[in-house]
């Protein structure tokens, strides 16, 4: 015979006799919180605050370690449940670094927002503008067993833009090379004036690379028209005159040229200009008599240590005049003082009359 199930009574009594400790178990943490600290997990740490207990449907989320990485696809948080915190397994990985930024190229776009990069994954990389991939090099890097990218050959070569060709009268100056990214300089020869862009730089144009201007034009520098002159003509008189090019100017009959008889066009700060004035005609003076014009120095001897007592010293009056070859230099003719003093005082002619 088996026993009589326990009557109603019974089980309160039973139960009566739990409730107590057991609300107290079930109330005082749930009071708390009902998770306590959240699992350990592999090179990571979770981000807590200052809690110990976590309230039911608390998520709480872990950081990798440095030089970890989580890996895509696996969870990185645990969420207390019916008091437990749900599962969690090892999601943190070592991984290489963002791969290496490269001068001539960039990652594909497939991998640009890829961050965990295990041992042995490869990213490809794709031209910049201005470059053209070199088939013969791998465009790929691998991430190395020590968690660093292979090393990058330079798998991508700078575009070369067209040969400038010639620029008429001037030069085309290439400092480098005519790769993406140069610059070539412009200069005209002398007598010719730039008329556009001094330089140009290679740059990407559409798919492929181009000069961001064109060749300058060289324009021949002209002179002005040559001044004219009165009683004279220009010989051989041109429409224009170039870079050295020479106006001769002759005058009329009867009249004398001053000046040069030639000017040329020079070039000043891109401009051209007569090398000097037009010479002048000037009217052509009848032939006269020279007369011998008093111009030489006229030296005056008072030898004044010889005769000191002399009161009306006689002075020597020394005329270096060489004119005619008359009365020559030493010859010299003595005069008294008064009479030096009118001589001061008479014209050049009188003066004359009285040497001779
Ligand atoms: C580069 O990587 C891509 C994708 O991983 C692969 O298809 C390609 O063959 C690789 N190229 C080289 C040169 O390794
Ligand atoms: C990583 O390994 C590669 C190849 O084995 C080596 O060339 C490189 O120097 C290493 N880098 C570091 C930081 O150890
Ligand atoms: C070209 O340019 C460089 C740098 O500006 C200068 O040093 C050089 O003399 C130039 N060469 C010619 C031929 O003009």
């Amino acid at each position: 015979m088996s026993p009589p199930p326990p009557s109603a009574p019974a089980v309160l009594r039973l139960l009566g006799g739990l409730t107590l400790p057991l609300l107290g178990l079930l109330c005082a943490p749930a009071a708390q919180g009902a998770c306590s600290l959240p699992p350990d997990v592999p090179n990571a740490q979770p981000v807590l605050g200052a809690l110990a207990r976590f309230p039911e449907q608390t998520t709480v989320t872990y950081k990798c370690n440095k030089g970890f990485v989580k890996v895509p696809g696996k969870s990185d948080s645990v969420l207390c449940l019916d008091d437990k915190w749900s599962d969690i397994g090892e999601f943190c990985s070592r991984s290489c670094d963002v791969p290496t930024r490269l001068p001539f190229a960039s990652l594909k776009k497939s991998y640009s927002k890829q961050n965990y990069f295990p041992e042995g994954s490869t990213v490809e990389y794709e031209c910049r503008l201005g470059y053209r991939r070199d088939p013969t090099l791998s465009g790929n890097l691998t991430c190395l067993q020590n968690f660093t990218w292979s090393k990058p050959d330079e798998f991508c070569k700078k575009k070369q833009c067209p040969t400038p060709g010639d620029l008429k009268n001037g030069h085309v100056n290439i400092t480098t090379d005519l790769l993406f990214g140069a610059s070539i300089f412009f200069s005209c020869n002398t007598g010719y004036k730039l008329v556009g862009a001094t330089s140009s730089y290679c740059f990407p144009v559409e798919n492929d690379v181009g000069w961001s201007d064109p060749l300058p034009e060289c324009q021949e520098i002209f002179c002005p028209e040559p001044p004219s002159i009165v009683h004279g003509t220009i010989q051989d008189k041109r429409s224009s005159y170039a870079y050295r090019q020479s106006v001769t100017y002759t005058c009329n009959k009867g009249f004398t040229l001053h000046g040069q008889s030639s000017i040329y066009c020079a070039i000043k700060e891109d401009q051209g200009e007569w090398s000097g004035p037009a010479p002048e005609c000037k009217e052509t003076l009848p032939a006269v008599e020279s007369t011998p014009a008093f111009e030489k120095p006229i030296t005056v001897n008072v030898p004044a240590t010889k005769h000191p007592a002399v009161p009306r010293a006689t002075t020597r009056f020394h005329a270096t005049s060489t004119s005619k070859g008359r009365g020559s230099p030493s010859s010299g003719v003595g005069i008294t003082a008064s009479a030096l003093i009118t001589l001061m005082r008479t014209t050049k002619q009188l003066m004359l009359h009285f040497i001779i």
